[in-house]
């Protein structure tokens, strides 16, 4: 009989594991992402991005070979500390590009046609037809400025030919095939390219690099007229800065999805009537949380048994 092997899932996550096979020798043990993990000779670990997973994490699980993050993004695992120890860790990419796009256009329409303050005037207010009711910014011959063209960055840019936008991105690296396929002009400065946006949309991963990159400085870079609208991470914003800047009309509008310290998100992002709020549903639709499981899973499965992982992050240094 093959020696069983003990791995850690979020309890969370239960309602996807009819999406995938068990084989027999895997015993799962179930720990949700506010109870501390367990201590014991577990191989595998699969938490929730809420979880933060550094080295301290071999104190409990000191047979731990693979942790298989169900997030793209994994600025809550020390990826250098574990890989260093030996442990691969993984993270989900590619499945969840096009649901996250799709809820970054809908922040963009929801802050530039104010739909959350007209959805609150139809249901509770008393309206009638008028031409200057709830007037909005068009988005026909306007600029997105994509920060970070990966592959959420660059779903979101394709999105915007219909609209009739013009398409620039800042990133580190030029990208030829978003430039090809979507005639995006890569801008060389974040000055330059938040001074050109109407819609700023963030799409970088957070990083001792990213966090804060959006300061008041950044922000008074962006003309009175333009949005914000971040999909990433919450602590690349400043977010005492972008309150700031809205409540003095410096920004039109702001539409987030993320939040730095989330889930609390600060009181005056709540009472401001410019800004969408969305609570981190980037990747919330049925057939992604679902990809996401089987990719994770896949990866928990191979890291288990030593083999190569079908996403695996490599460290940076
Ligand atoms: C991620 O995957 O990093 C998102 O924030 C959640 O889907």
């Amino acid at each position: 009989m093959a020696e069983t092997k003990r791995v850690v899932v979020a309890a969370e996550l239960r309602p996807f594991i009819d999406a995938v096979e068990r084989p027999d020798d895997v015993q799962i043990e179930w720990v949700s992402a506010s109870e501390p993990l367990p201590e014991g000779g577990h191989v595998g670990l699969l938490p929730l991005l809420s979880r933060e997973v550094d080295e301290s994490v071999l104190e409990r699980l000191p047979d731990l070979k693979v942790v298989a993050n169900y997030a793209v993004g994994y600025d809550n695992i020390d990826v250098e500390a574990l890989t260093a120890r030996g442990v691969a860790v993984s993270n989900t990419p590619d499945v969840l590009t096009e649901a996250t796009a799709d809820l970054t256009w809908t922040l963009i329409l929801a802050v530039t046609r104010r739909v959350h303050e007209a959805e609150e005037l139809a249901r509770h207010g008393d309206w009638a037809w008028e031409p200057t009711l709830l007037l909005g910014m068009g988005l026909g011959g306007r600029t997105l400025v994509v920060l970070g063209a990966g592959r959420i960055g660059q779903a979101v840019g394709r999105r915007a030919l219909p609209f009739g936008m013009d398409v620039c991105y800042w990133d580190r690296a030029r990208k030829p095939e978003f430039e090809a396929e979507v005639g995006a002009r890569r801008v060389e400065s974040l000055a330059e390219a938040l001074t050109l946006a109407d819609v700023a949309s963030i799409h970088l991963q957070l990083s001792p690099e990213t966090a804060g990159l959006i300061g008041a400085e950044q922000l008074g870079w962006l003309g009175p007229d333009a949005v914000l609208i971040n999909t990433a991470r919450g602590g690349i914003v400043d977010e005492d800065a972008l309150c700031d800047a809205l409540e003095s009309g410096r920004l039109r509008g702001a539409g987030l999805d993320v939040y730095d310290g989330e889930p609390r998100i600060r009181g005056c992002l709540k009472r401001l009537s410019s800004v969408v709020l969305l609570p981190h549903i980037g990747s919330a639709t049925e057939e992604t949380r679902r990809e996401m499981f089987r990719l994770a899973w896949t990866n928990l499965m191979k890291g288990i048994r030593g083999q190569p992982l079908v996403t695996p992050i490599e460290p940076t240094s």
